[in-house]
């Protein structure tokens, strides 16, 4: 029953998902696959609506997962290759959870020599350290990042006592956030300059996540030409991806009804049927400003501050211009909401959590 769709009544707050949309980005996925001869692996944390996750499942080559929990949520969803990576495992989980997944990636040269004796294809994540415009709070090359080992850290280790390294099969790199062919080659570029010793002994690399290859001007063509020139200097490496963003994005919205409108100083505030802390968290960790239905950045006589319905003073999804008045028991769309929120949920203040819909 855990995975039977609600029916539609248009009770907010909800999130609705598009199943026409949803298949499109899998099917350019699955087009990338083929065509560059890559692994695309969903990153289950992103998005993993149990009534949704057998479709990417049955689509895509595999889940990427870092948690027992999800582990069973990728096995329900029957993922055909599991990858498993998490900043640090527990001795006891980890020896179950290795046996049940295809390949591991650990975070540190500790967890590496803690771990290394266990049975599995196995890998090591490196912080390759570029500098990339990304916002800081999900920028994994930060020099203080705790999130991989320092490459030349690796080296160092690597040169000083190669045995340690023998059942080292793969490097795992996730370096990007909404990131451009451009980019996914200049992360490439890096990787087969920095490791040109270790490389020919590996059988897989995992490029991570953080492409936009989705999104309408992504440079597939470019891409493609680099991975597979790639691939006949490397025919040892299998290339894995492990995209969340780009598998979901565009697919569905967040819908909340305006509750009420308060003239203060001056500005008219909206309450809506939802908060930040309940339905949008990610909202209020990655600062980002939502895109919502018929808005626009030029200043309309309609400006309202859209917020919460929770008792935090800063629960504020910011300033919009909306091209029509508001009324109470408006619905406003807040779009592209599939991944990071629905995982994200809470029940902050008592509030219900949002239903999901496939539209
Ligand atoms: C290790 C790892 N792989 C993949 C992803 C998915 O990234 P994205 O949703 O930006 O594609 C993340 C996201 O944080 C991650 O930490």
């Amino acid at each position: 029953m855990k995975n039977k769709i609600q029916k539609y009544n248009n009770q907010t707050p909800y999130f609705i998902l598009h199943k026409n949309k949803l298949l499109h980005n899998l099917v350019k996925l699955q087009e990338l696959e083929k065509k560059a001869n890559i692994h695309i692996l969903h990153t289950l944390k992103s998005f993993n609506e149990p009534s949704i996750t057998p479709m990417i499942a049955q689509n895509l080559s595999g889940m990427s997962i870092a948690s027992p929990n999800e582990l069973q949520m990728a096995q329900e969803a029957k993922a055909k290759y599991i990858h498993l990576y998490a900043p640090a495992f527990e001795k006891e989980q980890l020896k179950k959870m290795i046996k049940q997944v295809d390949s591991i990636s650990f975070n540190s040269l500790s967890q590496w020599n803690a771990f290394k004796a266990l049975h599995g294809s196995k890998g090591l994540r490196i912080n390759p350290k570029l500098q990339l415009n990304i916002p800081s709070h999900c920028n994994p090359n930060l020099k203080s990042s705790r999130l991989g080992v320092d490459g030349l850290e690796f080296l160092a280790s690597f040169r000083q006592n190669k045995e340690k390294f023998n059942d080292l099969e793969g490097l795992h790199f996730h370096a990007l956030f909404q990131g451009s062919a451009k980019e996914l080659i200049i992360l490439l570029e890096h990787i087969t300059t920095q490791f040109k010793e270790v490389l020919p002994k590996l059988k897989w690399l995992n490029l991570g996540g953080g492409h936009n290859f989705t999104t309408i001007d992504y440079e597939i063509d470019t891409l493609v030409k680099y991975l597979v020139n790639f691939q006949k200097l490397y025919p040892n490496l299998k290339l894995y991806f492990e995209p969340g963003e780009s598998v979901t994005k565009g697919c569905g919205e967040f819908v909340a009804t305006v509750l009420d409108i308060v003239n203060i100083e001056g500005k008219k505030l909206v309450i809506l049927d939802t908060s930040i802390e309940t339905h949008l968290l990610d909202v209020a960790i990655v600062k980002l400003k939502l895109k919502v239905k018929n808005t626009q950045d030029e200043v309309t006589p309609y400006g309202y501050q859209l917020t919460g319905n929770s008792c935090l003073q800063g629960d504020i999804m910011g300033d919009y211009y909306f091209t029509q008045p508001l009324h109470l028991g408006d619905k406003i769309v807040f779009e592209d909401m599939m991944a990071y929120s629905m995982v994200k949920m809470t029940k902050f203040n008592g509030m219900q959590k949002a239903k999901f819909y496939l539209a």
